[in-house]
């Protein structure tokens, strides 16, 4: 039975460039995901699109003089291109500023509103004097309550990752002039979280195979007590609060409606798609699954205050998993690019396949702790593995192949040690398949590769080069078994790497065409020369 599976990934700021740990963080895990949940004829849907307001986007607006929008139309059309480049398969890619993310953001609002869960409360707020304003979120820093961090930010601490509110931190400055911050009352939306404090804890204690880092840090949130959290915000750039009772120059709070953005991205693409009922699918059956796939800084958002709204909401699914991956840190990046000289995920992008990319990303993916890359690691794991391994098999086997053709001949038949070969390939098709399933990308791609390296010691042993002298049947089996073994690769790496799985799969004629198992190769039939794969970098 085909299941329904929700993709959602984090939505990226329109602020400012992303970088390769963004990428490897969340957009290329989702993207394995997903592409391997299609091919075993799952219902995917994968959807993000990119988060346009907040502070983040008024912050670098004020700070380059133009308005938010061209910010945010400037970046938004560079996300897009990243997409493109590196073949990340949106189902839908949108913004939050769409008409249909408004409509479904006040929907939200007013319903939690209705069911108890929204209410007006005075609050104090931190404020700038002499520019005379509130300041909201990231135009306030100051030290984090919890770990004592100096630059923390009014939302959220970098350092230990909870999330904050201005009034909450040691010593607040405003942002725009470095001043103090004073307090001043004012009046928000809030939403009481302490009111599902217990509804969440025992949604947390049913989840199972989780990430501990993310269960753990999740559990120890909700049992320390959730506090109220204000939903609105005093900045003019948002979506409209759909009562006007607080007055003017508040809108809704980032974080409460960007999450409401995997509802309305899901509603979007059924219209889209000429089904609009069928988003129901992914949000209302119940046997349905959904994935949050964002960096470790979102935790909070996505396990604890989405869950809570739709607590709050009721009807909606809740996230099976939210397989959030902790940091990958560039080395040298930040320092370099400061100076202007390091590197920009464009310039990777131009530089690099985009599937050598996706390889060396992916063989590092920071799912339990953070890890650390460098470009030469980068290109060590390029060079060493992805050519070294699987780009040179498949030309070896490729090329005695087709130089060979002629001599083949097609009567023969397989040894014991061609059986376990393909033994081997259905079994990593099996265990792959249950890694991805189950969120560990990383090992699934290294048990991918450890079956193409059991192919080249399969090769090593059987020296088809040799026996093509003396024996054409026997060398024309180990071709064949070569083959068969090589394409099967092919379809697990496609998830991974699709451009170049493709190619190596489209060469090779088959009787059949599995989606995601071992295809019986057409004895005798020609390959198309493909060449090389990959290209080794210096
Ligand atoms: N824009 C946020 C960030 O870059 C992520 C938002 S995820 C969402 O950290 F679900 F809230 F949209
Ligand atoms: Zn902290």
């Amino acid at each position: 039975m085909p299941k329904n599976i929700l993709v959602s990934v984090a939505w990226p700021y329109a602020s400012g460039s992303r970088h390769l740990g963004h990428i490897g963080g969340a957009y290329l895990p989702a993207d394995i995901f997903a592409r391997y949940n299609r091919m075993i004829g799952n219902n995917v849907i994968m959807v993000s699109g990119s988060d346009v307001h907040g502070t983040p986007i008024t912050v670098r607006a004020d700070d380059e003089g133009v308005e938010p929008i061209e910010i945010v139309n400037r970046y938004h059309a560079e996300f897009l291109s990243y997409w493109e480049k590196l073949n990340i398969q949106w189902d839908n890619y949108t913004t939050t500023m769409t008409d249909n993310h408004k409509e479904v953001t006040q929907e939200m609002f007013l319903k939690i509103k209705e069911n108890g869960y929204i209410e007006k409360n005075k609050s104090i707020q931190a404020f700038d004097p002499k520019e005379n304003k509130f300041l909201p979120d990231r135009y306030v820093e100051g030290e984090c309550p919890k770990c004592n961090y100096l630059e923390a930010r009014g939302d959220q601490c970098d350092s230990c990752g909870i999330t904050l509110d201005p009034e909450e931190l040691i010593n607040p400055k405003s942002k725009i002039n470095g001043n103090p911050a004073e307090f001043k009352e004012t009046e928000h939306y809030f939403l009481k979280l302490s009111a599902l404090n217990d509804k969440l804890a025992d949604w947390l204690n049913t989840k199972k195979g989780w990430r501990p880092h993310v269960i753990n840090f999740s559990k120890s949130f909700v049992d320390e007590g959730l506090q109220d959290r204000a939903i609105t915000r005093d900045l003019d750039w948002g979506i409209e609060i759909p009562d006007n009772e607080l007055g003017d120059g508040k809108k809704i709070y980032v974080w409460f409606e960007a999450v409401i953005g995997y509802l309305s991205a899901s509603k979007e693409w059924a219209v889209n798609n000429g089904t609009p009922e069928a988003w129901k699918d992914f949000w209302l059956d119940e046997n349905a699954e959904s994935y949050y796939f964002v960096g470790k800084d979102n935790v909070p958002f996505h396990a604890i205050i989405w869950p809570a709204m739709l607590l709050a909401y009721g009807d909606l699914n809740l996230p099976t998993n939210v397989p959030a991956n902790q940091y990958i840190l560039i080395k040298g990046e930040k320092a370099s690019a400061s100076r202007g000289v390091g590197k920009t995920l464009n310039d990777y992008l131009d530089e690099w396949n985009p599937d050598s990319l996706r390889y060396s990303l992916a063989s590092i993916l920071p799912e339990q702790n953070d890890s650390e890359i460098s470009e030469d690691e980068m290109i060590r794991r390029n060079n060493e593995e992805l050519v070294a391994a699987w780009g040179n098999l498949v030309q070896r086997v490729f090329s005695q192949y087709i130089n060979n053709f002629d001599d083949l001949d097609t009567t023969f038949e397989y040894e014991k040690i061609d059986v376990d070969l393909i033994e081997g390939a259905k079994n990593c098709f099996k265990t792959t398949g249950e890694m991805i399933e189950k969120v560990e990308l990383k090992s699934s791609l290294q048990n991918v590769m450890a079956y193409v390296n059991s192919i080249n010691a399969y090769l090593n042993e059987t020296e088809p080069w040799k026996v093509i002298k003396e024996d054409k049947k026997r060398a024309s089996g180990i071709l064949h078994c070569a083959i068969t073994s090589i394409d099967a690769c092919a379809t697990m790496f496609t998830p991974f790497m699709p451009t170049t799985s493709k190619i190596v799969s489209d060469a090779i004629q088959k009787e059949d065409q599995n989606s995601w198992g071992i295809n019986e190769i057409k004895k005798g039939a020609p390959l198309k020369n493909i060449g090389h794969l990959f290209k080794k970098f210096d």
